[in-house]
């Protein structure tokens, strides 16, 4: 028993910032971001947090999938952005949906997140813990951004998607993970809690930080690492995958994966150009676009694969 992917739903927020628009706040242009990164524009949040849009997506997924909320088992929301410290965002999403059975908690990888939600799921799924389960990839960076750095304002966005998942044959065939703490502070978002009895202080939240140069090189070395891992251990060859789904943060670090894995361009989805680095959200959102294209049939090889803060990165091999 493996989980396969029998739903997908999307939400972004209706608030479109294009390139222009932040070359009005930092020193930046158009060109320079579209050059180097490849996005054009993003979905910033206004009045929604990270729970409602874990939640729409949800709900969106659901109707896909044609599962009732009362029917899941489990509920796993990937964010590295929760609007509180507790309750877990993913007990928010339970509420919001009246999932009355599941069990839902959290799980914090970054832009990893996703992937670590579904490998997650899978472990439950093939010990036959769960049957029907919901993994969300939720972040709203926005509210974590200092839109004075023009080295980070430019790259996030904001958004969810969500996959339906049932204990089934075939599904996600095969996985892996990995993280390398030691390199933590490339990629980084502190929150201060250190208030206690003695000094009251109170808990502050800083913006992320993060050294671009370092977590490229990381990426165009590790993903192709394991999307070639997870294929060699699956024994399925690179020809056979229909699409390979990569974390959105950068159209370079897609093209340097394609290249090192040989593959053709066409194989590799994006929509960074419309949303930008939606951190746990980019490889949901990109499956449910795939999806409601009419463009994923049934026993179709993909490859899913991400990296981000902690450092963290993952991949898995999934027949639709
Ligand atoms: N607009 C204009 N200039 C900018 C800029 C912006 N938004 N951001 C940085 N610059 C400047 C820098 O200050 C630097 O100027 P200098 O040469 O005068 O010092 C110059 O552009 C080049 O900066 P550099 O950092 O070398 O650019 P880069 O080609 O490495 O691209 C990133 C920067 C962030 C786009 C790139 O490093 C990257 O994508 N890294 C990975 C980030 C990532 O994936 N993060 C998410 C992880 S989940």
């Amino acid at each position: 028993m493996t989980a396969r992917i029998i739903g997908t739903g999307s939400y972004v927020p209706e608030r479109v910032v294009r390139n222009a628009d932040l070359a009005e706040i930092v020193d930046t242009s158009d060109e320079w971001i579209v050059s180097r990164t490849g996005i054009r524009e993003r979905r910033l949040a206004v009045e929604e947090g990270t729970s409602h849009m874990a939640a729409e997506a949800a709900k969106r997924a659901l109707e896909d999938a044609g599962v009732k909320a009362e029917d899941l088992d489990i509920i796993l929301l990937a964010t590295s952005s929760p609007d509180n410290c507790f309750p877990a965002g993913a007990c928010e999403v339970q509420a919001a949906i009246g999932a009355v059975n599941a069990v839902a908690f959290d799980i914090s990888a970054a832009c990893s997140g996703f992937i670590f939600g579904m490998n997650t799921v899978y472990g439950f799924m093939r010990a036959g813990i769960y049957k029907t389960g919901l993994v969300i990839g939720a972040d709203c960076l926005s509210k974590l951004t200092d839109w004075s750095d023009r080295g980070t304002c430019v790259l996030f966005g904001d958004a969810a998607g969500a996959a339906v998942v049932r204990a089934e044959e075939g599904g996600l065939v095969h996985m892996t993970m990995g993280s390398d703490g030691v390199k933590g502070p490339v990629l980084s978002c502190v929150a201060r809690t250190t208030g206690n009895f003695v000094n009251g202080r109170t808990p502050e939240i800083g913006y992320m930080y993060m050294d671009g140069q370092e977590v490229f090189k990381f990426a165009v070395k590790k993903v192709p690492e394991c999307v070639n891992q997870v294929l060699q251990e699956a024994q399925v060859s690179m020809d056979e995958v229909r699409y390979f789904v990569l974390h959105q943060a950068n159209y370079r670090i897609v093209e340097a994966a394609a290249k090192r894995l040989k593959q053709p361009m066409e194989k590799f989805p994006m929509n960074m150009d419309r949303y930008g680095n939606t951190s746990g959200a980019t490889v949901p959102t990109l499956l449910d676009d795939l999806n409601r294209a009419g463009k994923l049939e049934r026993g179709d090889k993909i490859v899913i694969a991400g990296f981000g803060a902690g450092l963290t990165w993952g991949a898995a091999l999934i027949e639709w």
